[in-house]
């Protein structure tokens, strides 16, 4: 891969990345013996920076997300490679460690807002947890924060919003609550695993929309992971497209959209509709 990314701050001059993954590699053990999912991964992840990992189902984005969360355990798992965050390499630190890094610093949205929310307790109450254990505020400061979170992702009505459960809101409002309680602790890096892909067109490029303005107003680095290379273009910085495990192509996503270089890449573009004839003109003018 010999393509340059370039990554630039406003003042002009480069960052240095607040995650470092260096040849990363995860083998599973199965019935049918070793699996590779993650076969040499490099990304960097930048301060108020999209990075996004595209490809089909299967290629190893959740591995590799979870994995520099601290994540991925099991017997007969071989995790290989680093993950360098905060002059530590989190591949080797204890799990004490992990847990608390894990409450401010590093945070995660999955798809399905259900399995990560609790549907016994309010949402404001959940969200106010997260700031008391992992922020150090009290029960009051906590709940008063809890409904700023709400308003901030969107939620009319934030007060009442507060009292509500989980099973009151619709889909795309349960996953702004789960980005208000990611983004609570204003983490240095956040890892959105197909975060929208359970969601109408619509609200989808609401919520992606609202990741990558509080993403860039909490200068967190983002790792977006997604099957749909035609979301990519218009939310991240920076793509690497991934299959069978390996990063098969990375760079700046106007370069990449516009002029891949690999054929798993194109194979990828070719399969979003509006990529295809006249309209691609406009994706390129967008990006
Ligand atoms: N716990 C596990 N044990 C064995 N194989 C696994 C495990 N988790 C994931 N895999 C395999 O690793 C590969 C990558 O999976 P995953 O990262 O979930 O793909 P993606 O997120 O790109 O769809 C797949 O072949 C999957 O079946
Ligand atoms: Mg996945």
């Amino acid at each position: 891969m010999d393509r340059e990314v370039s990554v630039v701050d406003a003042a002009g001059s480069s960052p240095d990345p607040v995650m470092r993954v260096a040849g990363l590699r995860v083998t599973f053990a199965t019935d049918h013996g070793p699996v590779v999912a993650v076969d040499g991964v490099d990304l960097d992840l930048y301060p108020g920076r999209i990075h996004a990992l595209v490809g089909e189902s299967g290629s190893g984005k959740s591995v590799s997300g979870s994995t520099m969360m601290g994540l991925t355990h099991g017997p007969g798992t071989t995790i290989e490679g680093s993950v360098e965050f905060g002059g530590l390499n989190l591949l080797g630190a204890e799990e004490k460690t992990m847990r608390r890094l894990r409450g401010r610093d590093l945070s995660m949205v999955f798809q399905d807002p259900m399995r990560s929310l609790n549907p016994m307790h309010r949402v404001g109450r959940q969200i106010a947890e997260t700031l008391e254990v992992n922020a150090g505020l009290s029960r009051r400061e906590a709940a008063d924060r809890a409904v700023e979170m709400l308003a901030a992702v969107g939620i009319r009505d934030p007060k009442k919003a507060a009292r509500s459960y989980p099973h009151e809101f619709s889909g795309g409002m349960r996953q702004r609550v789960m980005i208000a309680i990611a983004l609570a602790c204003e983490p240095r890096v956040l890892v959105a695993d197909e975060p929208t892909t359970a969601l109408d067109v619509t609200i989808q490029a609401q919520i992606l929309t609202l990741i990558a303005e509080m993403a860039r107003s909490m200068n967190t680095a983002v790792l977006l992971i997604t099957h749909d290379l035609g979301v990519v273009g218009k939310y991240a910085d920076t793509v690497s497209v991934m299959n069978r495990g390996k990063i098969l192509e990375y760079g700046n996503c106007a370069a990449v959209l516009q002029n891949p270089q690999d054929p798993y890449t194109k194979r990828l573009m070719a399969a979003i509709p509006r990529l295809r004839g006249p309209k691609r003109k406009f994706l390129s003018a967008s990006t």
